[in-house]
């Protein structure tokens, strides 16, 4: 998640973009740059964050210019690969959010044709797309280009020939469009120019507009100008940070239609290979999966995954107990997961296991992260910086990245076959729609976190890979609405917790109609007998539940590994209502950081 922002009129453009970066870090800070454009295209870049691209930048007074803020998703965190990203003879500049799925053959055919690239980027090749449909007008051969791109996209380019103008243009990546007076804005998100203007047009997907100081022009996919209504937003710069949120938390709930499109975008196919997550990592004899807290439970399901889907012994354990246990197998893969990639007891744990001699795989959310220095392979979960302490977007990425991991180890160890997989990679696709499907559900959840806001304790409770899962319901609630939260596997529930049972703890049962489905409602008809009221969490067709419980929350009907992510997002709401009507800090709950740097 990147941030973009483009500016024509008659202030100073090097301090308005420079201004409207640092209003986006929060998309993205491992890199940034700006490109001013007058008789000349001047780009500026710089790794970190962009008080010290600022430093670099001389007192340039240019009037219109692009800029970007980077979190890395292809290539490292290297001054080459920041933005803007320019043609062969530098003449064009391009600022890019999102990803371009066929930027390998593009760039192939690219260089075939004698184009120099001076990045690993997938960026680098638009501009070069350009340049070679560029014949004077701008917004011409920005449409020709894009015709050629697979992917997602905010895109905004400005040429040395034209210097008044910006062209832009958006498929599935934010872009939204500041109107001020004889000046114009370009940017991922409203707080980049919030400052000079409360008045903007959203661009949607298929749409390309044109800056100038004279104006606006919005065009359809067909290249036919469009009219759009100027919106006036009352948000403070703070509230646009959020995106009329009233939390990050909530704003990285409802960001999960499209992070986890993202997570999978270009890594997946209906046909062979079916999952390429570019890691060279041989199949395994067994897995050591080490992490903590959320991304520890996001583990715990890749267990059943990996077990289940290649048949590859697994376990999972924290990473701050690792250490003390005995045999480590060299022969095995350790997986260390861990959203910062910073976590001083995972580290600790993956140095521990080098020492092995262990081969270790990373799953994490930042590129250049400690973790990724140290593991032999990373897999990127590409979700955008989490700025709520109270991991979600990146939990459930976690999970999918697991889980293509697992079919990919599976189809090379021949464990799953070719039309399952086909299968699975159907349902991945649709991942977007169901994760909506649960947020459009968002009112009934509030009203059930309505009922559990003022208990003292609450249970969850799963079976199979939903055991995890309510481990994760427990810990999302305890955090951040100081309810007293625990979660079990529910056969484990008569060896002990039903001690605690009262009619006072609301139980929230996460159903799956797997086989663990008949054991899971006989585990809610002994909840019931002490008269506990529960919760089920139950797909959509689930008709017989309701008999058994008192409130059903609905996802929708897929493969039980895959209903995990659509769970999951429940379970973020749940937690979320309840901590909101108590009136808790939530993006920053009480003694907790984002990154735990201490073992
Ligand atoms: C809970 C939460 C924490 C983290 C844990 C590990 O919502 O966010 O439990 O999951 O501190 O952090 P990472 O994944 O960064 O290693």
């Amino acid at each position: 998640m990147c941030g973009i922002i483009g500016y024509v009129g008659f202030r100073n453009a090097r301090e308005i973009l420079l201004e409207g970066l640092k209003r986006l870090d929060y998309r993205g800070y491992d890199s940034a740059g700006i490109g001013l454009i007058s008789d000349k295209l001047i780009v500026y870049k710089e790794v970190g964050e962009i008080e010290k691209l600022e430093k670099q930048v001389p007192a340039i007074n240019t009037t219109a210019g692009i800029g970007h803020t980077r979190w890395a998703t292809h290539g490292g965190v290297t001054k080459a690969n920041a933005h803007p990203h320019t043609d062969c003879k530098k003449k064009i500049a391009v600022v890019h959010n999102g990803i371009i799925e066929n930027f390998k053959e593009l760039r192939e055919e690219l260089i075939n044709r004698g184009h120099k690239f001076t990045s690993d980027t997938d960026t680098e090749v638009v501009a070069h797309l350009v340049e070679e449909a560029y014949d004077g007008c701008l917004e011409k051969a920005v449409s020709s280009a894009i015709k050629k791109l697979k992917g997602s996209y905010a895109l905004a380019f400005v040429s040395k020939d034209e210097p008044d103008k910006i062209v832009a243009a958006r498929k599935e990546s934010p872009l939204v469009i500041g109107v001020g007076d004889n000046e114009y804005f370009v940017a991922s998100d409203i707080p980049a120019f919030l400052k000079y203007t409360n008045r903007v047009i959203y661009i949607e997907d298929g749409e390309k507009c044109i800056l100038s100081r004279k104006g606006v022009k919005i065009f359809d996919e067909n290249d036919k100008e469009i009219e759009k209504d100027i919106n006036v937003v009352d948000w403070s710069i703070e509230e646009a940070e959020k995106a009329g949120f009233s939390h990050y938390m909530l704003k990285e709930i409802y960001e999960q239609p499209r992070s986890i499109a993202d997570s999978f975008r270009g890594r997946i196919y209906e046909k062979e290979p079916h999952v390429t997550l570019n890691v060279d990592v041989e199949v395994p004899e067994s897995i050591t999966i080490v992490a903590c807290g959320t991304s520890f439970y996001a583990g715990l399901a890749g267990k059943y995954m990996f077990e289940e889907i290649a048949d590859i012994p697994t376990k999972t354990e924290l990473s701050s107990e690792y250490r003390y246990l005995g045999r480590k197998d060299e022969t095995g893969l350790i997986i260390a997961i861990s959203q910062s990639g910073e976590t001083a007891d995972t580290l600790a744990a993956v140095r521990g296991a080098k020492k092995y001699g262990c081969k270790v795989l990373a799953i994490t959310n930042v590129v250049g992260s400690s973790l990724t220095r140290i593991a032999d392979y990373t897999i990127l979960t590409r979700c955008g910086p989490e700025i709520g302490v109270a991991a979600t977007k990146t939990f459930t990425a976690q999970l999918l990245m697991l889980l293509m991991l697992a079919l990919d180890m599976g189809l090379k160890k021949g464990t799953i076959e070719d039309a399952r997989v086909e299968e699975y990679i159907t349902h991945i696709k649709k991942l977007p729609s169901y994760i909506q499907y649960v947020l459009n559900r968002n009112e009934e959840i509030k009203r059930i976190a309505e009922e559990i806001k003022d208990k003292e304790t609450v249970f969850f409770i799963g079976r199979g890979i939903n055991y995890p899962l309510a481990l994760e319901g427990a810990l999302k609630l305890k955090e951040i609405s100081y309810i007293h939260a625990e979660g079990f596997a529910a056969g484990e529930l008569k060896h002990g917790p039903f001690a605690l049972l009262t009619e006072e703890t609301p139980v929230v049962a996460v159903v799956a109609r797997d086989k663990t489905y008949e054991k899971m409602l006989a585990n809610i008809r002994e909840v019931k007998a002490r008269n506990s009221p529960v919760v089920a969490i139950a797909d959509e067709k689930d008709m017989d539940v309701e008999s058994y419980v008192d409130e059903v929350i609905r996802y929708p009907v897929t493969p039980p590994v895959i209903s995990c992510i659509p769970i999951a997002v429940v379970l973020q709401l749940l937690a979320y209502h309840a901590a909101n009507l108590r009136g808790c800090p939530i993006d920053k709950p009480r003694n907790l950081a984002k990154s735990v740097t201490v073992e």
